[in-house]
């Protein structure tokens, strides 16, 4: 394991998982992608970065300016290097092809550019989710190139923009923080080895969706409220940041289990789930079993799922292995 206080540079420089000078060159690109996002972040109105741009995404989600200048972000400072074959946001309708100009490099870049979009006009807890897959083939990807399951990433990772911006990575063999040092620009290793106990007492869910869930999930939240004279026979707390990267964070922290149930509301219109396998649900899904953790549908775990689509959403259950082995159990016997 690393000593802290290495940068992210020299940590990649010395990490066997990452022995591709390409990979190494990519994560750093998107660490300075990182550190311009997290500044104009920083600066809030005073960059003129709040508010909504005035139009949808593919998803019929309203978008906000900072969701469209980080999709820029990513695209214009990764296009031009040879390391990646294609980009895939949910801030675009179809992936991004590297035009033609540009040599194509190996890997296929997946990320939710901006997660947490409500937090950003209330200087909330925002972040940047990516994931890394390779593309074997020499022609240029097509959006099915992309369909790849969870347990092909081969790095997957977020960046956090709180009081301080964090850049967490797995590339299958542990999960490592580094935290922003705004004196030097430069992400320095502060998390060596995060993991994920497996016992916990916090949960995460949007409540105010009580009415719409489905009966496992009700009997498990339920569970947990009753407290100490309740099924599980402990006292919870409950905490909802409003953006996966900053309940996901805390989970990798001290534990917990965070939930975005499908519900009755999402089947009515058609709807799998809120969040994306590709963008939110494999990438986190990654980060949290390799720190130890669980992550699931209810049904099947996350990373095994054969993506069939690119904006493809999905239920899901992570974090804390007994409380999500314990929600999987409530769906098995359908209590
Ligand atoms: P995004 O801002 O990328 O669309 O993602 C928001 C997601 C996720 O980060 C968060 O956990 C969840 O949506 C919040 O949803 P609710 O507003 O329904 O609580
Ligand atoms: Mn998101
Ligand atoms: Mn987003």
């Amino acid at each position: 394991m690393m000593q802290a206080g290495s940068t992210l540079d020299e940590f990649l420089e010395q990490h066997e998982a990452c022995d591709r000078e390409d990979l190494r060159a990519l994560l750093a690109d998107i660490a300075v992608a990182c550190i311009d996002l997290s500044d104009l972040v920083r600066r809030g109105e005073l960059a003129g970065v709040l508010g909504a741009a005035g139009q949808e995404n593919v998803q019929g989600e309203e978008q906000k300016k900072l969701d469209i200048i980080a999709n820029d972000v990513f695209i214009e400072l990764t296009q031009a290097t040879g390391r990646v074959a294609g980009l895939a946001s949910e801030e675009m309708d179809n992936h991004y092809p590297i035009p033609a100009q540009h040599k194509r490099g190996r890997y296929l870049l997946t990320f939710d550019p901006l997660d947490g979009s409500s937090n950003i006009d209330v200087n909330g807890a925002t972040g940047t989710i990516f994931s890394i897959t390779e593309h074997a083939a020499e022609t240029a990807p097509v959006d099915d190139d992309f369909l790849q399951s969870g347990r092909k990433q081969v790095c997957a990772g977020y960046c956090l923009y709180s009081s301080a911006s964090m850049l967490v990575i797995t590339l299958g063999d542990g999960v490592a923080g580094f935290t922003l040092d705004n004196k030097r620009n430069a992400f320095v290793l502060t998390h060596p080895s995060m993991s994920v106990p497996s016992a916990t007492n916090e949960f995460a869910i949007n409540a105010a969706y009580s009415e719409h869930w489905q009966a496992p999930v009700k009997r498990y939240i339920s569970a947990c409220v009753a407290g100490k004279n309740g099924p599980i026979g402990k006292a919870f707390n409950m905490r909802w940041a409003g953006s996966m990267v900053g309940d996901i964070h805390r989970i990798l922290c001290r534990g917990g289990i965070f939930m975005y149930p499908l519900d009755e509301r999402m089947i009515k219109e058609g709807k799998q789930g809120k969040l994306r396998l590709l963008y939110e649900a494999n990438p986190m899904g990654m980060l949290i079993e390799q720190a130890g953790g669980m992550a699931h549908t209810g049904l099947v775990s996350i990373l095994d799922i054969a993506p069939d689509n690119l904006h493809q959403r999905v239920p899901v259950l992570m974090g804390s292995k007994e409380e999500v082995q314990r929600v999987v159990e409530y769906h098995a016997n359908n209590k």
